[in-house]
């Protein structure tokens, strides 16, 4: 959700703290600010509603003199977007950044009023900032003072404070991403919401855990220091060198990070399959099938639930083990049924996602052992689970995820033949791996043929509405279709079981509606059947099938033809690709915000 940076050290802390709100933008982009103590030893804030070049066209001509500054993108939780909601919030005594909600703050904002804080914003973060005004009034020193303020809020949150009588920073959180680091030649100590906005800054990354204060300071003859709530020092923190440095990523040739991440899909399908077939990838994927589990409750949100959907298919035919896919947001309030030998298997890009943190924490808490399958190495999921399968996507900047959702897949079922032992068996293994490359080799000559389905996008983006429908394993990549149209594009879309349309929603179809059919050569007759009704209606028919089927051609309005000969089931990866470009191009013919789509960001970090 919102993005945090803040640095301490000799060299320009504005100009770095900018380059890492830059990188961090598509986390929330609502508004940006930084906060910075001058060469005149001032506490500066500026702050603007929008995207990050409003900031930056505020803050005009640099160069910016300070040593010390805290910056922050947001991603609006309570009031609306406007300069005056925008972070950081300060004063005289102090200034603060705060990621994440603060479920009291009713509660407390009554309490300050009546304490004589008068608050400016609609905020919960200004709770904070007038818990530690009047903590510091009644003579706390700072640390004591953020110590004091976080005992008294409740909910997951990170907040970020910076000093202005030291230019000392503060970090504390509960249950959200915060990750420190120091450049130890430089003198340097940063801290953020995301490991990414730190690339090429560090040489050592710190991950505290939960209600660990964290101390960012030049005078002191470490840069950085941990504390417990009670004051005593503590090791309650994860540290590693990680060099990030290659994960900074440009758009190159292409217009919009989404469509270059689309097109990085068939050199990410060969790299992973190398990883876990004969790379270092072999002994996470060992570990995680050490134990077999008797049922599994596979958790994610949004596009990694999709995933999910895919891979519980896989390994309930394969293994036949009973895999029940569930939401992170319904699984963590349901008291789910968990037996002992279970496994929580948890899927997530980010690896911050709160709802999916939470399932896995209740897995932890019954005991069960929990794996994630994620992108970020080092995450909260990373850290927090038994054992885990890196998908290797590499940074996703795009908000719409795409190449997660086919890594997340594909590792998923690498997961599962491991389990199933296929990859313990040379002609069987071979066999995987072959596929595998075939649907990379797919996936190139589809993307060198985009054009042809952009020209169907130009045709068919002006229509009221979009159902995506599929059967059998095309069913979850319906669902995923009509997500990626309505994030990205804005319109009304959705994904439905093929049979499923009949049972209601056949009312819609007229000739406003286009319906986008994915016709895999499984339960093939059935499937035209259920167009056929559609067409009956006068609904526009886009079909992705089979090439060179005349039938079908016959029956659409467009037809995208594709080979699925020799990828099993790996199909349904396929056609989600024609369903990325598609999205991808309705939405740029519609003029969005591609990148950025209004009222999203990348890493929902709060309930
Ligand atoms: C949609 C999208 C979201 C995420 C969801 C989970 O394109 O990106 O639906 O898939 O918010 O995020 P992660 O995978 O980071 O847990």
């Amino acid at each position: 959700m919102c993005g945090i940076v803040g640095h301490l050290g000799p060299q320009n802390s504005v100009e770095l703290v900018l380059e890492g709100l830059k990188r961090l933008e598509y986390r929330g982009y609502d508004s940006a600010g930084v906060s910075f103590i001058d060469e005149r030893d001032v506490l500066q804030n500026y702050k603007k509603s929008g995207k990050l070049e409003n900031l930056i066209g505020f803050l005009g001509e640099g160069p910016f003199v300070a040593r010390s500054c805290i910056g922050h993108t947001r991603w609006a939780t309570h009031g609306e977007v406007n300069d005056t909601n925008s972070h950081p919030h300060s004063n005289d005594q102090l200034s603060m950044v705060h990621n994440g909600i603060i479920e009291n703050a009713p509660a407390l904002k009554s309490e300050l009023s009546s304490e004589g804080f008068e608050f400016k914003s609609q905020t919960d973060t200004e709770v904070f900032l007038g818990l530690m005004t009047i903590n510091l009034k009644k003579g706390m020193s700072f640390r004591e003072a953020v110590t004091a303020s976080f005992n008294k809020v409740e909910g997951n949150s990170a907040f970020v404070l910076i000093d202005p009588d030291t230019s000392d920073i503060y970090a504390v959180k509960r249950c959200a991403p915060l990750v420190c680091g120091i450049n130890e030649g430089q003198s340097e100590v940063l801290v953020s919401s995301d490991p990414y906005a730190l690339a090429g800054l560090v040489d050592k990354l710190y991950f505290p855990e939960d209600e660990v204060v964290c101390h960012l300071s030049s005078g002191n003859k470490n840069l950085l220091n941990f504390y417990e709530l009670d004051g005593s020092k503590t090791t309650r923190y994860l540290s590693k060198i990680q060099d990030l440095s290659a994960a900074v990523s440009d758009k190159g040739d292409f217009d919009h990070y989404m469509h270059k991440e689309i097109h990085e899909q068939p050199e990410l399908i060969r790299s992973l399959t190398h990883y876990y077939f004969a790379g270092e990838g072999v002994p996470a994927l060992e570990k995680a099938i050490k134990e077999k589990p008797e049922n599994i409750h596979l958790v994610a949100c949004g596009t990694a639930y999709y995933a999910g959907l895919v891979i519980k298919d896989h390994i309930e035919k394969l293994n036949r083990i009973h895999c029940h896919a569930e939401l992170g947001s319904e699984f963590r309030y349901k008291n789910p049924i968990l037996g002992k030998k279970d496994l929580g298997l948890f899927i997530s890009q980010s690896g911050e996602t709160a709802d999916t943190l939470a399932a896995q924490s209740l897995c932890k808490t019954n005991n069960l052992k929990t794996m994630s399958i994620v992108n970020v190495d080092g995450s909260t999921l990373f850290r927090d689970c038994d054992s885990n399968l890196l998908i290797r996507a590499g940074v996703e900047v795009g908000v719409a995820s795409t190449k997660a959702f086919t890594q997340q897949v594909l590792t998923g079922m690498i997961y599962s033949a491991a389990m199933n032992g296929i990859l313990d068996n040379p002609d069987r293994k071979k066999d995987m791996a072959a596929k595998f490359s075939l649907l990379a080799e797919r996936v190139d000559k589809i993307l060198s043929e985009e054009n042809k389905i952009e020209s169907i996008a130009s045709e068919i983006h002006n229509y009221k509405g979009y159902f995506y429908t599929g059967r059998g394993v095309y069913y979850p990549i319906a669902l995923e279709g009509a997500l990626k149209l309505k994030e990205i594009a804005y319109v009304h879309a959705e994904g439905y079981a093929s049979g499923e349309l009949k049972h209601g929603p056949i009312a819609l179809i007229d000739e406003e509606m286009v319906n986008v059919a994915l016709v895999g050569p499984e339960l093939y007759d059935k499937t035209i059947s259920n167009i056929q009704e559609i067409k009956a209606r006068k609904g526009i028919i886009v079909t992705i099938g089979p090439r060179g089927d005349e039938h079908l051609k016959e029956i659409s309005d467009h037809f995208i033809e594709l080979d699925f000969d020799g990828l099993d089931e790996l199909s349904p990866l396929y056609v989600n690709i024609v369903d990325q470009l598609l999205a991808y191009f309705i939405a740029k013919f519609k003029g969005t915000d591609i990148d950025k789509p209004r009222n999203l960001a990348k890493s929902v970090t709060v309930e």
